[in-house]
């Protein structure tokens, strides 16, 4: 069992000795994010200072307003992702089309990402994030971003808070690191994460309850005579991550406008799902488990309702 205060990348390496198999190819995967984290951590510190805040003129592929902290955030991932040589390709909500690094030709795994997540939360200081969802490389084309969610290799998030916490899993439980910033270290925090059987907050923007679909809104409805708490921060990392700790449930549904709802499958919903599953909740579209989705779009986006395992089969007795 590992110790509180161990160094992420001793953990990770620990791991590795699990298996007399490992190259230790995915060890290095996940360091070159942990490296990227740190840099992206430094400047979403100081945003304010450096001119950084606020809106690039550009709208990515989801027709979201690129702010200018994507587009550092997303550039950092880039380059350390492509320098660590594991990665045959990587796709981005930042990018159209997936990236091909020059030196990751023998990269085993694909990887997709979302730089900064809640982007709209930067400007006002609000909790903002990184997700990462990791595959095996199957036959160098874009269908390697096309594999159904329960066959990552690796999945996680960084939350930039009132402190900076890694999330991870690699299928075989869920350990969070929080940075030291005094020692530039991620150290073990919240080691072997279960999220609560039940939990007594819901997270859901109830500005689009009048889109909902009836059976949706009336269970949503439900909690406030139930005495459930509502937080909504508006950036997933964040109500995810409370989510996984607290207990409850977060839902971005689809609605009469957005018939598939707002967050992306490869690099929002796929990579929490695994998170929330490997910590004993659920995850679900409402009409399958978000981790049997099989994507046919790289920015396709999915209904997410996910969080302790009761909550979502109540929701799924409900809707499904
Ligand atoms: P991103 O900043 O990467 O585009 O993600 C924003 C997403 C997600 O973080 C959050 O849950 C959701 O947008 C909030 O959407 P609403 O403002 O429509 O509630
Ligand atoms: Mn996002
Ligand atoms: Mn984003």
């Amino acid at each position: 069992m590992a110790q509180l205060g161990m160094d992420l990348n001793r953990f990770i390496l620990e791991e590795e000795r699990k298996y007399p198999s490992a190259t230790g190819s995915l060890s290095l995967a996940l360091t070159a994010i942990e490296s990227a984290s740190k840099i992206i951590e430094s400047k979403v510190r100081k945003a304010g200072l450096s001119n950084i805040l606020g809106t690039t003129d550009n709208t990515n592929v989801s027709g979201d307003q690129v702010q200018k902290l994507d587009v550092i955030a997303n550039d950092l991932m880039i380059r350390y992702i492509s320098d660590s040589g594991q990665f045959h390709a990587l796709a981005s909500e930042e990018l159209d089309d997936p990236v091909f690094p020059e030196n990751g030709r023998d990269g085993k795994y694909v990887i997709s990402f979302d730089p900064l997540d809640g982007s709209s939360n930067i400007n006002v200081n609000v909790s903002i994030g990184t997700i990462f969802s990791i595959h095996k490389k199957i036959d160098g084309t874009v269908n390697d971003f096309l594999q159904e969610g329960h066959k990552q290799v690796a999945a996680g998030y960084i939350i930039y808070g009132s402190s900076t916490v890694l999330v991870y899993t690699t299928g075989n439980g869920v350990n969070g690191f929080t940075l030291d910033p005094s020692v530039g270290m991620f150290l073990l925090s919240h080691p072997d994460m279960k999220i609560p059987e039940k939990g007594k907050i819901y997270s859901i923007n109830e500005a689009y309850a009048h889109k909902w679909e009836k059976n949706l809104k009336a269970h949503i409805d439900s909690y406030k005579e139930k005495g459930y708490s509502l937080r909504y921060i508006g950036s997933m990392v964040s109500d995810v991550h409370r989510t996984l700790i607290k207990g409850g449930i977060f839902a971005y549904p689809a609605d009469s406008k957005n018939k598939s709802g707002k967050l992306r499958l490869l690099y929002e919903a796929s990579p929490m799902a695994f998170v929330i599953e490997n910590a004993g909740g659920r995850s679900t579209t409402g009409a399958e488990d978000t981790l049997n989705v099989k994507p046919d779009s790289i920015h396709q986006r999915v209904p997410v309702f996910l969080g302790s395992r009761e909550d979502i089969n109540e929701l799924l007795n409900v809707i499904g």
